[in-house]
């Protein structure tokens, strides 16, 4: 059923609607891009299902006022129909683009769409389940962005020949539990992480125009603008119970920290060609990426990485040799394939200990988290 009868992605007022759009499109979509899409390791985007019952019982009557004006904010679409193709969308030379950059440009955007769809099937079934209004009213908002994202990375990807079936993915791809507070902590750091990704994309592309070798960066800041917004939700959320941000739970937001920061570094290394194209040298990149982004978890984090410290970018680099490592030793046969792979996994087991035991900075939090995207 669509609802209001939208064709495009961009239009939709419902993840449902948006899906069903994307689902009659399927019969073009390629199988290399959903096996991708498909794949479970550690640094590829997840599918998270969780206790929704628990989120569902959240009180958000102490942030009242605040959560009011964000739903009101989100309620009033300002990207309604923002996310479809026009006149900006320059033609793109797949076919003359160098393959190098092809490939890890499409592993960009199906890692992308993976991930934004992961957030659309999440938050779907957060309002599905659910009976507070307050949350499901919360979720359906943000699964309709989500839609949105993915749709239209999808149409990007279309494009160039491949695409991912979103609606085999639904029903195919694993999902991993996740306790709620832990879905906070993740998923909370996943937006605000994406919106600074985005952001200084947008900003360095702004600067230096030459580099935007594809249309979809111009659509980067109203994009991050939702991930904004979709962030301030969770840190809402987090402020209705103070012990998910303090004690033995600081160590899992230490956890989080490193574990999404890392992975992002990681990964990012994986494309040269990709920053290469962007002009973007890729650890200037990550720095700045992680600098936002530890600014604004001030606003509901009492701690932030100590990215600065000598031992905490030593151990990022060790850990992403020991992960190249990994990937070189995966295709080798024998004992002596599997000793490399342990000692690889060993290697990455401890320079990620090492990364996590760097002491991190301490400060007072504010009572009111709202922030407004400031970069
Ligand atoms: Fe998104
Ligand atoms: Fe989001």
């Amino acid at each position: 059923m669509r609802a209001s009868g939208a064709t495009h992605t961009a239009d939709a007022t419902t993840a449902e609607e948006g899906l069903a759009i994307q689902e009659a499109q399927a019969k073009f979509d390629s199988d290399t891009a959903t096996g991708l899409a498909m794949q479970n390791t550690l640094l590829t985007p997840r599918f998270y299902t969780t206790d929704f019952d628990e989120l569902d019982a959240i009180d958000v009557t102490s942030v009242r006022d605040i959560w009011d004006e964000l739903i009101a904010e989100m309620q009033a679409d300002p990207n309604k129909g923002h996310f479809k193709k026009n006149e900006d969308w320059d033609h793109v030379d797949w076919d003359g683009m160098e393959p190098e950059l092809k490939k890890e440009f499409i592993d960009f955007l199906v890692s992308s769409c993976t991930a934004e769809f992961s957030g659309c099937v999440l938050y779907k079934e957060m309002k599905r389940r659910g009976a507070n209004p307050d949350v499901t009213g919360l979720f359906q908002l943000m699964a309709r962005d989500e839609a949105r994202h993915a749709g239209f990375i999808n149409d990007a990807l279309r494009e160039a020949g491949v695409a991912v079936n979103l609606g085999f993915l639904t029903k195919a791809k694993k999902y991993t539990y996740f306790r709620p507070k832990f879905i906070y902590y993740a998923t909370y750091l996943s937006e605000k992480i994406g919106y600074a990704r985005y952001i200084t994309i947008f900003r360095h592309l702004e600067a230096h125009p030459e580099y935007r070798f594809h249309p979809i960066f111009k659509w980067f800041r109203e994009w991050c603008n939702d991930e904004f917004r979709h962030g301030e939700a969770f840190a809402l959320l987090m402020k209705t119970d103070p012990r998910l941000t303090r004690g033995g739970n600081v160590l899992w937001i230490k956890f989080f920290l490193t574990a999404v920061y890392a992975t992002m570094y990681i990964r990012d290394h994986q494309r040269p060609a990709f920053h290469e194209a962007l002009g973007v040298d890729t650890d200037w990149y990550g720095h700045e990426v992680f600098t936002k982004t530890s600014e604004i978890s001030k606003q509901i984090f009492p701690i932030t990485l100590d990215i600065d410290n000598p031992r905490w970018t030593a151990n990022l680099k060790r850990l992403r040799q020991a992960n190249t490592d990994l990937t070189e030793a995966a295709d080798r046969r024998g004992p002596g394939g599997m000793l490399a792979r342990l000692g690889a996994r060993i290697r990455a087991g401890m320079f990620f200990a090492r990364l996590y035991l760097v002491p991190a900075k301490h400060h007072e939090v504010p009572d009111n988290p709202r922030m407004e995207p400031g970069y």
